[in-house]
């Protein structure tokens, strides 16, 4: 999709037009008879963020309504909302290019608009013989933004466009090797440094936890940092984003029954997602100096693979006894977030993970489970992004009785608990590791990969969350004034 700033007035564009309307002044810049306006009138008064639909043969008039007096954040998601259900319609009628316009409407609503198209006209079309049909060209009046603006927002949506390919990437197409060179080729065009750690580095770093969940996998892992230090960082300690890479996820030896095991080419989401978030911030040159770490390896049952058990060393020398193998997730995080805190003394931790089936039961698909340890300034401003973003977060209590789900007999700690509270005690086994420094948990495993089409995301991979750490970190100045 391409969108470009031309004037687009109604009642002189040659082509589909979507007029934004929210406010009561616009009718008289409508193209609409005195019974069209009546009609109008009639719909939006009995559902206000109705979308009515001329048809002006050969193109359609959109008319978007919405109520400019709802919550900013509520009505800014309504309006995606209302972009998806236009590029339906756009498509029903065959039609591939759009003009945007409207009165009573500010800036933010139509990047609101034009984000909802940007992720709803999105389909993984890399194994279809036949392309399926896209929106084309998007027009935009340019009295709502200007190119650089545009450019900015283009940007993000680039980096969620490729988070959701990386993640629809089955296994085969796309192993912790093949992952790991993508990253490092972006890294090469942006003001990032990349380093990847291959498997005889993993073992001389002593990271007993991604070894011990490659040990079934015929696949190497890989083990990458990705850096951004912008000379006018806000922060001198830098920000550490861990994400889950576990390009495929078969439970290992307790594998996966049944049908449980569809979908776990997702489960990288979480490492997918923070490098789009970091090449994101490089892209618009945002101010903070970020590093990511990103521990890669599938999780098979095969050869020699690791068994409940079986003690680990991790990276920090903390010994875990396995439990189960399809609590891998939090092994292989273990050893990045050790990592992270002994290399690079961050000022904040924040991981991004399809960690557990629990955190899926507990919200469903409408939100981020999240957990925090000493990190309740930036957890907060975190909690307000995603209300802003509609990314949101639901808090679990972090009280220190979960602590003792994870004691084992035999090790330090043990990779899981009870068959209660498994989201919350999946965060705990992370936040030892964190130690002292501020934490943040993100389970997406509700949100990554959507198993039927959900609003404005398609089936599939979602990238939910990357518009959430990005204004997280557009924003984060106001964590600096302690
Ligand atoms: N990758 C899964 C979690 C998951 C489940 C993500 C469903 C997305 C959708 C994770 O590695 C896992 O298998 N977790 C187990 C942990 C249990 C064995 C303690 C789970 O949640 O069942
Ligand atoms: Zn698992
Ligand atoms: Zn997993």
């Amino acid at each position: 999709m391409q969108i470009t700033l031309e004037q687009v007035s109604p009642k002189e564009y040659e082509g589909n037009v979507v007029f934004l309307y929210g406010n009561e002044v616009a009718d008289r810049n409508l193209p609409l008879t005195k019974k069209e306006i009546e009609y109008l009138k009639e719909r939006r008064s009995a559902d206000a963020y109705s979308i009515v639909a001329f048809d002006r043969m050969p193109y359609h008039l959109f008319v978007v309504n919405f109520d400019a007096y709802t919550p900013a954040n509520e009505n800014l998601e309504k309006i995606r909302r209302s972009a998806d259900k236009v590029v339906a319609m756009l498509k029903e009628v065959k039609q591939d290019s759009v003009g945007i316009t409207g009165e009573g409407t500010i800036p933010e609503e139509v990047v609101a608009f034009l984000e909802g198209m940007m992720l709803a006209d999105y389909s993984f079309d890399r194994y279809k013989s036949k392309t399926p049909a896209h929106v084309e060209h998007v027009v935009v009046d340019p009295v709502y933004l200007k190119q650089e603006e545009l450019d900015r927002s283009l940007r993000l949506w680039n980096r969620i466009y490729w988070c959701r390919e990386w993640v629809n990437l089955p296994v085969a197409d796309l192993n912790a090797a093949g992952f790991a060179s993508e990253l490092e080729d972006i890294a090469k065009d942006l003001q990032v440094k990349c380093t990847v750690f291959d498997k005889k580095k993993i073992e001389s770093l002593r990271m007993g936890g991604l070894l011990g969940v490659n040990k079934g996998s015929v696949d190497e892992p890989r083990f990458v940092v990705l850096e951004y230090h912008p000379a006018d960082a806000i922060n001198v300690k830098p920000v550490a984003l861990v994400g889950k890479g576990v390009m495929y996820d078969t439970g290992g030896l307790n594998i996966k029954p049944d049908d449980y095991m569809r979908e776990m080419k997702s489960d990288m989401a979480g490492a997918a997602t923070m490098a789009s978030v970091l090449f994101a911030a490089a892209d618009n040159h945002l101010p903070v100096h970020l590093v990511a770490l990103l521990p890669m390896t599938d999780n098979r049952p095969g050869f020699n693979a690791y068994a409940a058990d079986d003690v680990l060393t991790m990276y920090d020398g903390t010994t875990v006894e396995v439990v189960n193998t399809d609590a891998e997730g939090r092994l292989i995080l273990a050893d990045a977030i050790a990592y992270a805190v002994a290399n690079y003394s961050p000022e904040l931790v924040i991981d991004a993970a399809t960690l557990t089936g629990a955190a899926v039961r507990a919200v469903g698909t409408y939100g981020i489970v999240a957990m925090q340890q000493k990190a309740e300034n930036p957890f907060n401003l975190l909690k307000i992004m995603g209300n802003q973003v509609y990314e949101r977060i639901a808090e679990l209590p972090f009280w220190n009785e979960y602590d003792e789900l994870i004691k084992s007999d035999v090790a330090d700690i043990k990779n899981c608990g009870i068959a209660q509270a498994g989201a919350i005690t999946a965060g705990k086994f992370l936040a030892h590791f964190a130690k002292t420094t501020p934490y943040i948990h993100l389970d997406i495993a509700g949100v990554a990969f959507f198993s039927k089409k959900q609003e404005y995301y398609a089936s599939g991979a979602s990238g939910y969350g990357i518009r959430l750490l990005y204004s997280f970190l557009q924003t984060y100045e106001v964590t600096q004034n302690k």
